[in-house]
């Protein structure tokens, strides 16, 4: 992974901070993480973030997208294959497991995979060890596992597409990524940092957003959450040509389903997906002691990349702070 600055992780809130001292507990352990949340809402950024401040730092991290490889060709992307394993294994290949051995494998969409799949995967997960396809030679693997999904696994256990004694196996310390729209007090940091960010990429200097357009973020309900937030600013920066970013910069789908908030509480409304249960389970991850020191921690939340791993030091200097608040549009608190 390169030093870029879609590495930082920006975040304020409560639920956020919590995020933030589960990841640096789970950074110094090997145990299975499932990672769980809407669509852009981090889980890339969480599961990097626990490799690259662990023992693992200097190993590989290594990257499977289980959605996107058809059903044929997964078995022997994760495990390898011999040559003339089956038609058109030309070349013995070695699979992601043996790719990242001694580092930690990333099983993303890992709610995606079929049940043949769940079978070898759980028997990876508890042996320690597979077999290459086409091969009798059993294969020792050290390869932390950290998977992710947007997908309701509880039902999927319920109806029996996802096998209960694998999802038990990941889900060891589970951390669980709420919806934009449900942490609204993270907007303004997110806002100032992607205001920075595209400042530098595209040498530009514009300062903020002005009420109007800062108001229609602030009641917009953020379906593809961070993600999409990132997207939209990109698009004002383009289109504005001032330096305070107007309603007349916003791409039409946002203007158009932005309405004003009936909640002024954001947290308490609920995601689609009942995700209840396992947001109280990474809560009660955190003890009250523990809490105390992550306010005073994170008391100005920031991660940084530094030479490719990411410095979970969310202590930024007040200034910085202070003057992303300004950048944003926010005159304070
Ligand atoms: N807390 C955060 N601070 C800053 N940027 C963030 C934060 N969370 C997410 N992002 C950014 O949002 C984008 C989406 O994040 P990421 O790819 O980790 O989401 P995801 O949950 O894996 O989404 P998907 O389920 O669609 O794969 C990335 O550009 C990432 O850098
Ligand atoms: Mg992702």
């Amino acid at each position: 992974m390169g030093s870029s600055d879609d590495d930082k992780f920006v975040g304020e809130s409560n639920a956020m901070k919590k995020v933030f001292s589960v990841i640096s507990k789970l950074a110094k352990v090997s145990t299975p993480v499932l990672i769980r949340g809407e669509s852009g809402t981090g889980k890339e950024l969480v599961a990097k973030a626990i490799h690259y401040n662990g023992p693992r730092k200097d190993e590989k991290f290594v990257t499977i997208n289980c959605g996107a490889i058809p059903e044929n060709l997964i078995e022997s992307e994760l495990f390898g294959h011999e040559k003339g394993a089956f038609t058109g294994a030309t070349e013995r290949k070695l699979g992601k497991f043996q790719y990242a051995s001694g580092g930690t494998l990333f099983l993303d969409e890992i709610g995606d995979i079929s049940q043949a799949m769940q079978v070898k995967l759980l028997r990876v997960l508890q042996e320690k060890q597979f077999t290459p396809i086409g091969s009798n030679r059993v294969v020792n693997v050290d390869v932390r596992i950290i998977a992710a999904s947007h997908k309701p696994f509880e039902e999927m256990i319920k109806e029996g597409t996802f096998r209960e004694d694998l999802f038990y196996r990941l889900n060891v310390l589970p951390v669980y990524l709420p919806p934009l729209r449900e942490r609204k007090s993270d907007l303004p940091h997110l806002i100032g940092y992607y205001i920075d960010y595209f400042n530098s990429v595209h040498n530009l200097e514009i300062k903020k957003l002005n009420e109007e357009a800062t108001k229609l973020l602030e009641n917009y309900d953020w379906p593809g959450n961070i993600r999409e937030l990132r997207n939209v600013i990109e698009h004002c920066f383009i289109m504005e040509s001032s330096e305070v970013i107007s309603l007349d910069s916003f791409p039409s789908n946002i203007t158009h389903k932005a309405q004003p908030s009936e909640s002024d509480d954001p947290i308490k409304e609920e995601s689609q997906i009942d995700f209840k249960g396992i947001q109280n389970s990474v809560l009660d991850q955190t003890d009250s002691s523990e809490d105390e020191k992550s306010d005073r921690e994170y008391n100005f939340t920031y991660g940084e990349m530094n030479e490719g791993k990411i410095k979970l030091d969310f202590q930024v200097t007040k200034d910085r702070f202070e003057k992303r608040i300004y950048y944003s549009g926010f005159s304070g608190e």
